[in-house]
């Protein structure tokens, strides 16, 4: 028995070293370098290339190295018999709760606006926001966004939350599934935190930028596709948005012709949100391949029916 890693931007050697430094007992092979397929009961992935799956029979079970797992229900060698978990690991959290919470206080504090002044040499006091101007509107209340919103709220944050089915966390007010437009028309920094299914594609677009107080901001780190780039543009343009902070996108890396480089009111940052670390979560991969290798229940494991 042994695990199978697969990725393609060379990252493969940090996970390799921290099985070496913490489980040395388990095989581990690069998906790159020869080994016995036979042997392969785990993939270890994140953005495989598509169609390697099927060639692993004894495989069992395929582990996201991140939180979303999206990549991997579009690889059709990805079959329901196999099971999928996904990465819930404590810095995870932390990163995405403190990266939130920076672009919050950037829009508030309107440090973009200062950035971009000073490349004129402009000395120009803006009128700011406080806290009591500001109601945060969290979609999806998974781990990260039940984290996330819990962070702002103690921070003194009015926090609201959007999900599937009703969550209860003290200090938030949540909405259901139906009670969309209620949640939106009171949210106006929405952050969004889904994650990506064939409902959630796309939800980022004009009709739901319009159910929103005008002039509100966007701050999105799930995934690119959830967002229709040419709908939020169109809204800044219009100023029923006043900009956006995105750190995903359809395609990664984004392409030097997007029309969100050039754009004053979209802030740009390269998935870093929250990047996995891999001596962190090493450690839960172990478990559960031991887990897996005594026919235990797996801890994180993904519903490969609602795709979450
Ligand atoms: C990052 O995007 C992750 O899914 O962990």
């Amino acid at each position: 028995m042994a695990i199978l890693l697969i990725r393609q931007d060379g990252k493969t050697s940090q996970w390799l070293n921290a099985f070496k430094s913490q489980a040395s007992q388990i095989e581990c092979f690069d998906y790159n370098e020869p080994h016995p397929k036979e042997t392969i009961t785990m993939a270890l992935v994140w953005k495989q290339p598509h169609g390697l799956f099927e060639q692993y029979k004894n495989l069992k079970c395929v582990a996201s190295m991140g939180a979303g797992v999206d990549f991997i229900f579009e690889d059709p060698s990805f079959h329901q018999e196999l099971l999928m978990t996904r990465v819930v690991d404590p810095l995870l959290i932390t990163d995405m709760e403190e990266f939130v919470t920076a672009q919050v206080y950037a829009y508030m504090k309107g440090l973009y606006q200062y950035h971009s002044q000073q490349s004129f040499s402009l000395w120009q006091q803006n009128p700011y926001l406080r806290k009591k101007d500001i109601t945060i509107g969290i979609m999806g209340m998974g781990v990260l966004g039940s984290a996330t919103a819990k962070a702002l709220s103690d921070q003194g944050f009015n926090v609201l939350g959007w999900s599937n089915s009703k969550k209860q966390i003290e200090g938030i007010t949540t909405y259901e599934k139906v009670d969309l437009d209620l949640f939106l028309e009171k949210t106006n920094v929405l952050v969004c935190l889904l994650p990506l299914t064939p409902d959630t594609n796309g939800i980022l677009n004009e009709s739901l930028f319009s159910k929103l107080p005008r002039g509100a901001y966007l701050i999105h780190v799930a995934r690119g596709p959830h967002l229709v780039g040419e709908d939020l543009i169109q809204s800044i343009d219009k100023g029923q948005m006043c900009g956006a902070a995105i750190d995903v996108f359809p395609t990664e890396p984004l392409d030097t012709k997007s029309p969100f480089w050039g754009h004053s009111k979209i802030h740009i940052t390269p998935h870093c949100a929250s990047i996995s670390s891999p001596e962190s979560v090493v450690a839960q991969i172990v478990v559960n391949y031991n887990r897996l290798t005594s026919h235990q229940p797996l801890l994180n494991q993904v519903d490969t029916l609602k795709g979450y």
